[in-house]
């Protein structure tokens, strides 16, 4: 299949680096120019700087923490990776919210909100259950190019994620996951916006 234009125009960005390293690296002896670091920032400025959900600083950190020294980084890849980076939040989310409903955790509820905590904590682990259960066809989706399919499924995930969050503001309660929602809603997002450009 031929490259999208998207992944010629990043590929453009990697071969520019690579011809500039030695000069860059001479003219700043150290410490060494990172092309990797640069080349994420790249992509993550494309997909980062017009959107309402995450900022380039938080692809960043995401897309950054995982990357391995693989050459051929496209758009494809870094979908595949948020991919990941998400379906790791949800199983890590999905034991916090375990935890929590058999009362552990550390987090102290007010008696009278008890119930209410408890039936959104529920009503989460199966938000976070279904992310789990589409993760293995969404990989494979961004696998086979089918990056439709595979945005479907992330809208899905954003959506699941916020409707988690959203259960404890309308039940009047504290959310317990509130961080855990909030990155779990903007990896999926940042799937999605990465797959549009591949
Ligand atoms: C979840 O994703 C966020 C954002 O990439 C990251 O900072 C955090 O470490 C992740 N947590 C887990 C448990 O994977």
């Amino acid at each position: 299949m031929a490259p999208s234009t998207s992944s010629v125009r990043l590929m453009r960005v990697v071969v520019v680096l690579l011809l500039l390293f030695p000069v860059l690296l001479k003219a700043n002896e150290a410490p060494p120019f990172s092309v990797k670091a640069q080349l994420i920032l790249a992509a993550c400025k494309s997909v980062g700087e017009g959107s309402t959900y995450f900022n380039v600083q938080f692809c960043e950190g995401a897309i950054g923490s995982v990357i391995g020294g693989s050459a051929d980084l496209d758009y494809q890849v870094f979908g595949g990776i948020a991919v990941r980076l998400l379906a790791e939040n949800a199983t890590s989310t999905k034991a916090k919210i375990d935890r929590l409903l058999r009362g552990g955790g550390g987090v102290k509820l007010k008696a009278e909100d008890d119930v209410a905590v408890a039936r959104c904590l529920q009503s989460c682990q199966s938000l976070y259950g279904g992310i789990l259960y589409d993760w293995l066809a969404c990989t494979a989706a961004v696998k086979t190019r089918l990056f439709g399919e595979a945005r479907r499924i992330l809208e899905k995930a954003a959506a699941a994620a916020k409707e988690c969050e959203d259960g404890f503001g309308k039940n009047n309660v504290a959310s317990p996951l509130s961080a855990e929602d909030d990155d779990a809603f903007k990896l999926a997002k940042l799937g999605v916006a990465f797959l549009r450009l591949a």
